[in-house]
């Protein structure tokens, strides 16, 4: 089946109060970014018409989910007069006579899963699975092979409880069935809301041809509390590590790393335990070490850490940042910083070592200030670089020093220290040893 040939409705409307959150649910982040980002994501691969159903919170939903994708079709559910996963469904427009149905809180989800539902020919195609513990899913009542319906857990009898087959949540429907059914859902029933499932049970009375499709719990994990969100990031992260693994990528102790969706990697590089990685970040041939944090940074030919920390917009190529030593919005090329230092809005050149302790100034309270540092400088332990300030080529400042002046020419050293003064014997005096 072609894109344009089927539509995708996404239901992102509900409170998600299980969330316990003043952010709407679908908005949570699951390795960097909203879980309703990556349902978008796996849909926009096999369709061209993605209607995303919103309520609760919608200017945000639709704010951040615009900032990634364009063309998206929004719909406003009347959500105080017909909540539920049925009400969501009244508002539609579908261009395409096959209608995939997802909630939106099933980040797991792939477009490979999501075409098992277009492979068979049925009035409606229904995703189940087994569960040990199908707690908080709506279970589905099959008898003699057929399914008859789907019952919620709030509404369900105690033997229904016992049904270890759920409904995962998303459908195939024919366009005709979502016509003819939709408007015929009532809210009799304990949570008193519209349930898309209540469609199973009519569309079986009419003799319709339901499918069940028997899917992969991992990709079809929905999320609704705190702790799913949790065990959905480790099986995404688990994911993206292990295709980053088998694209070449050396990681120790992978499961204490963390690599965000957008992270991308070139050539040979090694990630040890305990780093993050987010953003739009990109390591090429580099070595990351134990304990770092890289953020919307590039980092090509350059070893970073332990405990190092590159804030957004870092550019480091054949650069060597040590131990305690943060970088934020700045660019080194074939530079050597060690150890506890603040290097920020710098931009440093060629052969030039950053001593230990060394920082940029580069805020004075109200705006920040650039320091721009050339080739084979010495900056000894302990300076302070008070932007904004500009050190030329070949200059050398002694340990200690405050820079203060806007411009340190070409070859020069500067130094500033008050003199040396000793008392003796002062220690014994002071404590009449
Ligand atoms: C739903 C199913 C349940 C299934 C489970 C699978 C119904 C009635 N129940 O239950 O059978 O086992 O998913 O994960 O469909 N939403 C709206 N508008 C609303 C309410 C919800 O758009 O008024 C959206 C939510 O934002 C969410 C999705 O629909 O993305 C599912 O809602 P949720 O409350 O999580 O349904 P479940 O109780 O999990
Ligand atoms: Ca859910």
């Amino acid at each position: 089946m072609n894109k344009d040939q089927i539509s995708i409705v996404i239901l992102a409307a509900g409170k998600g109060s299980r969330m316990k959150s003043p952010k709407a649910k679908v908005l949570h982040s699951i390795c960097g970014k909203p879980m309703l980002y990556h349902i978008i994501k796996s849909s926009l691969e096999i369709s061209d018409d993605i209607t995303v159903v919103v309520a609760h919170q919608k200017d945000a939903v639709i704010e951040q989910i615009s900032s990634f994708f364009e063309k998206i079709n929004f719909v406003i559910q009347d959500a105080d007069n017909f909540p539920g996963t049925g009400g969501a469904m009244m508002g539609i427009n579908p261009q395409h006579e096959k209608v995939l149905v997802l909630n939106g809180d099933m980040p797991l989800i792939t477009s490979d899963a999501l075409k098992g539902f277009l492979t068979t020919d049925a009035d409606i195609i229904m995703s189940i699975f087994d569960l040990d513990d199908p707690d908080g899913y709506g279970r589905v009542i099959i008898e003699d092979g057929h399914v008859q319906r789907i019952v919620e857990q709030k509404d369900a009898s105690v033997s229904e409880l016992k049904v270890t087959t759920v409904n995962a949540g998303i459908y195939a429907f024919s366009k005709s069935v979502i016509e003819k059914y939709i408007p015929l859902l009532s809210n009799d029933n304990v949570q008193e809301e519209y349930y898309l499932t209540d469609v199973i049970s009519m569309a079986k009375a009419d003799y319709l041809n339901i499918s069940p499709l028997l899917v992969d719990e991992e990709k079809f994990k929905g999320v609704n509390s705190k702790k799913d969100l949790s065990d959905a990031e480790v099986i995404m992260q688990d994911k993206i590590k292990a295709h980053w693994m088998n694209a070449g990528v050396i990681m120790q102790l992978p499961s204490t790393i963390y690599i965000e969706e957008g992270v991308t990697f070139e050539g040979e590089c090694i990630i040890e335990n305990g780093c993050r990685l987010t953003g739009n970040t990109l390591i090429q041939n580099s070595h990351i070490k134990a304990g770092s944090v890289v953020e919307d940074s590039i980092v090509k030919n350059s070893d970073v850490g332990p405990l190092a920390h590159l804030r957004p917009a870092s550019y480091l190529e054949d650069t060597h940042i040590g131990n305690f030593v943060e970088v934020k919005k700045s660019s080194l090329k074939g530079v050597k910083a060690g150890h506890l230092s603040y290097i920020g809005d710098a931009q440093i050149d060629e052969g030039t070592n950053i001593g230990a302790g060394v920082i940029t100034c580069n805020y004075d309270g109200i705006k920040k200030y650039q320091t721009i540092i050339g080739k084979n400088v010495f900056i000894g332990s302990d300076s302070q670089l008070v932007a904004p300030v500009q050190i030329e080529d070949d200059v050398m400042i002694a340990a200690g020093t405050t820079v203060t002046s806007g411009k340190i020419e070409k070859g020069s050293l500067a130094l500033s220290r008050t003199k040396l003064k000793t008392i003796k014997d002062f220690y014994y005096k002071f404590f009449r040893k």
